[in-house]
């Protein structure tokens, strides 16, 4: 089971466990961090899901298609390690990844 990293808009850093085949939104809701609209519920049209990733795990993630750059640029807050939490599905490969909640837009 993949660990996760979460700072929240508060700047309070916790720990979590994510069930294997979730994404990193759903796992953040799941361990009780509501800082996370998601209004769309996963399906890559709110960006109210938005996170900046740790830059030494920006390689490991799976490159982010048109429709998240799309609506990342739609964000007064981007930056260039910003991401969708509910792109980023939870493998062994992102063991230990660390996310940063973004301001709300
Ligand atoms: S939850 Fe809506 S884009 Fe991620």
């Amino acid at each position: 089971m993949p660990q996760l990293v979460v700072t929240t808009r508060e700047g309070e850093e916790k720990t979590i466990e994510a069930g294997s085949g979730l994404n990193a939104m759903e796992a953040i809701r799941d361990a009780g961090i509501d800082e996370l609209l998601a209004l769309c519920g996963g399906c890559c049209s709110c960006a109210t899901c938005h996170v900046y990733v740790d830059p030494a795990f920006a390689d490991r993630l799976p490159a982010m298609s048109e429709d998240e750059n799309d609506l990342l640029d739609s964000s007064e807050h981007r930056q260039a390690t910003s991401r969708l939490s509910c792109q980023i599905v939870l493998t062994e490969d992102v063991e230990g990844l660390r996310l940063t909640i973004a301001p709300e837009d």
